[in-house]
């Protein structure tokens, strides 16, 4: 699927030539793709959310498929974009359980129909303390919670990630804990900041940026927004998620970017902008990544040191 843009801003506008037009898994006709139907025949309309988006430079195209944590495809960076070829993301289902009015299996299509798909274009800070700016393609996850209705004892929102070790081979380990969980307050996932993206750069969601659909949570640490989702979970208590059970101590539930706590084992005071070279200075993390406006107001009675 390539998306259309009801605006007239391209990524000619917006990104180095040299960027786009070495798209590797683009149709060769460069930025005339992003006003065209799709590769499937589904062309969706995306239009850019200005108020949501950040101006600041995008990261590379090249750098955001080669420069991934998706750890059931292994553990160093260029794994995933090796080895998720292999993964079959069509057809793809979620199932929707728990306290809700509407459980079900949703196929891929039926979530994304008449969704308002825009693009945002987000930092993402990994707890790692390195940083990317990647326009995304996705709609709020608000819309399909309001769909699947929440009861009223809904607290909280639970994720998982696809298990299949045929296809993801770092499963095979026990690396973690598979399949891959993670967990947010139900109003964290109803905040208008919070998407189920399923693209970037204008196209559908490379596999190893965790296609067809992922949680993107920008005022968290990336290993939040949990890729290839296939289950949510609307419950009652605070759920298990996957680095909280490996280290609690090290990735707490809430995980809210904070350069005022470190890590046991390193600061996160500033980060590495990927891209900008060995010699690039490190920028100051900033409160909720940035997003301290939108979002303080959900941790307001919370000391966020004790709850990180
Ligand atoms: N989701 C799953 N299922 N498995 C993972 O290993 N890694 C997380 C998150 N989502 C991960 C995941 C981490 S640590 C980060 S920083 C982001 O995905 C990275 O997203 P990206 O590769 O698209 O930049």
């Amino acid at each position: 699927m390539v998306y259309r843009f009801k605006s007239d801003l391209k990524y000619s506008d917006v990104t180095p030539k040299s960027v786009w037009m070495n798209r590797r898994h683009l149709m060769a006709c460069g930025a005339a793709a992003f006003s065209v139907a799709g590769v499937s025949g589904v062309g969706v309309a995306a239009v850019r959310n200005q108020r949501y988006s950040t101006d600041e430079e995008l990261t590379s195209l090249d750098d955001i498929l080669t420069y991934n944590n998706f750890y059931e495809f292994g553990n160093s960076k260029g794994d995933p974009s090796q080895h998720a070829d292999a993964l079959t993301t069509s057809p793809w289902d979620i199932k929707v359980d728990g306290l809700v009015n509407k459980p079900g299996t949703y196929s891929f299509d039926d979530i994304v129909r008449g969704v308002n798909m825009e693009e945002r274009i987000y930092r993402l800070r990994c707890v790692e303390a390195w940083s990317m700016v990647i326009p995304w393609i996705g709609f709020q996850l608000s819309e399909f919670l309001t769909r699947v209705e929440p009861q009223s004892g809904a607290r909280y929102v639970a994720f998982e990630t696809l298990y299949r070790p045929e296809e993801m081979p770092a499963q095979r380990t026990r690396m973690l804990d598979w399949p891959y969980r993670e967990g947010l307050r139900l109003d964290e996932a109803m905040h208008p900041l919070t998407i189920l993206a399923t693209g970037l750069y204008g196209e559908s969601m490379p596999n190893q940026n965790g296609a067809p659909i992922r949680l993107v949570v920008p005022w968290k640490y990336g290993f939040k927004s949990i890729k290839s989702i296939v289950r949510i979970s609307l419950v009652a208590d605070i759920p298990e998620t996957t680095w909280n059970m490996q280290a609690p101590r090290e990735y707490g539930f809430y995980s809210n970017v904070n350069p005022n706590r470190s890590h046991p084992r390193w600061s996160q005071a500033s980060e590495r902008r990927v891209g900008g070279g060995i010699f690039a200075k490190r920028i100051p993390t900033r409160m909720f990544n940035g997003y301290e406006s939108e979002v303080s107001g959900l941790y307001a009675d919370m000391d966020l040191m004790a709850n990180y």
